[in-house]
């Protein structure tokens, strides 16, 4: 048992034996470190002013990724390496992206700047060059500037992020591997004492083992929705169990017919598997949160969370998935729709794990389609989220597995509709527009702050009339960007 945290900040191993558990990585670096280059915007990892860079071994190298420092807590930095803004120029000359935002004119106030340009850094080593416009978006989806608007960073940051990878960090890359290497090792860790404390188990037979002994402990994956309950609910979490380090849940696992995915897989690394299920999981991924928000957050963390506006539940359930959860050395799993019980309530004991998700891949002759209606693109949760699967054969819709999110208190399938849908023709329209008026005895939606019951009622029902209009073929244009990227002419 490790009784102390280990991190590599500015080309030394800390070790910290004693820390509040609920402390953020952005208080101890402006409070005890007094590293302030890094600023507190909203304090909810939306602006993106407290963008840090965290770099981790993956797969065999250096893999650098941002994170959103307000919201992960100082635990969640073990065996990694910590670089702020203050690290980047060298001996008074400035990073390539620094001087890049100077020369285009990319900064004015100046608060977003640093934040800004930790993303760019972790573009300038991870993006495809030379860096797209688009590319460059998505780079940013997770930071704002009230000020200088964003047409002056994206020539910085395209002007910058071509050619070869050409700074300190690039030169000194083995050295900064060989340090990361030392600290990995497979203890569990606990600091604190048994009333309080930050845990890290290292196997899943510790992680069973500590939550089974203290069922009151907050379990924490990625941290952005628990790290908002320290910095906006303000609460005071006693006993916390990081999942960050427990070998087994990070894998994913793909065969013929299904693809497994561990609990602790982010949202960053799962994209690609799902974006290869179906191209509108791709776009689901874009817009989920933001970078900062995909590369920390995961999907355990998505589905045990219980939210009725979380994106991926209706897109797993209308594929079909099972979700796996284990307590001490027993294990359950169930569809995935049955573990969304109401309004906060999951079919989850305390102690219990989520261990993993099994997705079954499409087969010949189904169809899938899911849609995200939010007010931005980028870093908005959902008002609607559909998800539709429907089962073909010889031109008639033979099942039909519609889930929604924010339609009701749990992400929840619509089963009247799927009934009206099952045998209707494709190439009959009245008989499918006839089964979308289903949805009104499937959901009574509310209203709230990020849409009308009104407004859900017809969005939910405009997508799906959109998924059948496409999956039927017809002439008319559905999208702006159409599915497999292409845009339509009208
Ligand atoms: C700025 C911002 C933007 C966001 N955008 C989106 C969005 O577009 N779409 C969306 O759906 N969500 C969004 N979210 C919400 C959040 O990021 C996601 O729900 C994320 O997947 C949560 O995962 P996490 O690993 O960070 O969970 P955590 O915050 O670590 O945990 C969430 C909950 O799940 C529990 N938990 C975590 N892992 C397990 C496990 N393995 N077993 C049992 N319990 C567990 C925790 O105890 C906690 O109750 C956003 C959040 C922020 C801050
Ligand atoms: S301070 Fe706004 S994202 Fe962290
Ligand atoms: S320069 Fe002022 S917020 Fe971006």
């Amino acid at each position: 048992m490790r009784r102390s945290l280990r991190f590599v900040f500015r080309g030394k191993v800390v070790e910290l034996n004693s820390f509040d558990p609920n402390l953020t990585l952005l208080e101890w670096l402006r409070e005890e470190r007094r590293a302030t280059g890094t600023k507190e915007g909203c304090n909810e990892g939306d602006c993106g002013a407290c963008t840090v860079a965290l770099a981790r071994l993956r797969d065999g190298r250096l893999h650098l990724q941002p994170v959103n420092a307000c919201i992960l807590l100082l635990g969640q930095i073990d065996g990694a390496e910590l670089i702020t803004i203050e690290d980047l120029s060298e001996g008074g000359v400035l990073h390539p992206i620094q001087q890049a935002m100077i020369e285009h004119h990319g900064s004015q106030c100046g608060f977003c700047t640093p934040g800004i340009v930790m993303s760019l850094f972790v573009a300038y080593h991870e993006a495809e060059r030379p860096l797209t416009r688009t590319a460059f978006d998505d780079v940013l989806s997770g930071n704002l500037c009230r000020c200088t608007g964003y047409r002056p960073i994206a020539d910085a940051a395209m002007s910058a992020i071509r050619g070869a990878i050409d700074d300190a960090f690039a030169a000194d890359s083995a050295a900064r591997q060989f340090r990361l290497e030392a600290l990995q090792e497979g203890s569990d860790i606990l600091i604190g004492h048994e009333a309080r404390f930050f845990a890290s188990p290292a196997t899943l037979e510790s992680l069973l083992d500590i939550a089974l002994r203290h069922p009151d402990a907050t379990l924490l994956a990625g941290g952005t929705d628990v790290g908002l309950w320290v910095t906006k609910k303000l609460s005071d979490l006693n006993k916390i169990i990081w999942l960050g380090r427990v070998r087994g849940l990070g894998g994913i696992e793909e065969t013929e017919t299904a693809l497994k995915i561990g609990a602790m897989v982010t949202h960053d690394a799962a994209m690609p598997a799902l974006a290869a299920l179906d191209p509108d999981l791709e776009t689901l991924m874009r817009r989920f949160g933001s970078r900062q928000v995909r590369a920390s957050g995961t999907v355990g963390g998505n589905l045990a969370n219980g939210s009725p506006i979380g994106d991926l539940a209706p897109a797993l359930i209308a594929l079909g998935a099972t979700i796996e959860l284990r307590k001490g050395g027993l294990m359950r799993s169930m569809p995935l729709e049955s573990f969304f019980l109401s309004y906060g309530k999951q079919a989850r004991e305390a102690g219990e794990i989520v261990t993993g998700i099994s997705i079954p891949k499409l087969k010949e002759g189904m169809a899938f389609r899911a849609f995200k209606i939010s007010k931005r693109f980028d870093e908005d949760i959902s008002a609607v989220m559909g998800a539709f699967r429907f089962t073909l054969d010889q031109g008639t819709i033979a099942e039909a597995r519609l889930a929604y999110g924010g339609m009701a208190g749990v992400p929840a399938r619509a089963r009247a509709t799927e009934a009206a849908l099952a045998g209707v023709a494709l190439d009959d329209p009245h008989a499918w527009t006839a089964a979308l008026k289903h949805l009104e005895e499937d959901f009574s939606p509310i209203s709230d702050m990020r849409a009308s019951a009104d407004y859900r009622r017809k969005v939910a029902r405009a997508i799906l009339g959109k998924a059948l209009l496409e999956v039927a073929g017809g002439a008319a244009s559905t999208r702006i960007i159409a599915r497999e990227g292409v845009v339509h002419a009208s």
